[in-house]
């Protein structure tokens, strides 16, 4: 309904997607990270990233700093931004998995409608919701780039959890407890799900 491009004709990849996946040696699909700023989805991915990789999975992580500060440096933090956001990362993510590589998103992506329209384009187990889920008190306690103090005094305006909404997931394939576990033991649970459910092979 929205595309504007007229006299476009979608192409046919002569390499399957299996093909693919045959010559990577595993299955691929998205890990989606949703939770508040500082609440660790950038830690707990990259941790996972590293885990994948040394057993062999061609991964990639797509978060603020290959992300905001290029493809979308364009948007900001208004509602209709945060969901442009959210579909254009969802977009690349797809080719991502299409490409055979396993990608790792790490954004706050606080609203349900967004994920679930991400996942609504990848097929049956290729989107996979980690609710990195931590309270607000330990994000704003952690505070690692004094954005909660900002937002808290008026200085930042439209911050998630403080005058901005985060929907929580509600049907997350993982959900991780952010406010008492270690980024170590977060990321083995991920990795131990990814096993559980065949993904690793
Ligand atoms: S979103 O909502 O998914 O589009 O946000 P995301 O792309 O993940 O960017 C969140 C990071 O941007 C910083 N930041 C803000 N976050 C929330 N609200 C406002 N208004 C805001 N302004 C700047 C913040 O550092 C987030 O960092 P993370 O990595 O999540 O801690």
């Amino acid at each position: 309904t929205d595309q504007k491009a007229t006299n476009v004709t979608w192409h046919d990849h002569t390499v399957t997607k299996v093909e693919r996946r045959k010559l990577m040696g595993h299955k691929s699909a998205i890990l989606w990270f949703t939770g508040l700023s500082g609440a660790g989805k950038s830690t707990v991915a990259n941790t996972v990233d590293h885990l994948m990789h040394e057993k062999g999975i061609h991964t990639y992580v797509l978060d603020g700093d290959n992300v905001r500060m290029g493809l979308n440096k364009n948007l900001g933090f208004s509602a209709d931004d945060r969901t442009e956001n959210i579909r254009r990362i969802g977009e690349v993510a797809k080719l991502f998995s299409d490409a055979g590589i396993f990608v790792l998103t790490a954004f706050i992506s606080p609203y349900r409608a967004d994920r679930d329209r991400v996942r609504e384009i990848m097929g049956e187990g290729e989107f996979i919701e980690v609710y990195v889920n931590a309270s607000l008190a330990t994000c704003e306690e952690r505070d690692p780039k004094g954005l909660y103090k900002k937002a808290r005094a008026g200085e930042i305006k439209g911050f998630t959890g403080i005058d901005d909404p985060y929907e929580e997931p509600a049907k997350a394939e993982i959900t991780l407890d952010a406010d008492t576990k270690s980024i170590d033991e977060l990321a083995q649970e991920v990795v131990a799900y990814l096993d559980a459910n065949g993904y690793l092979s």
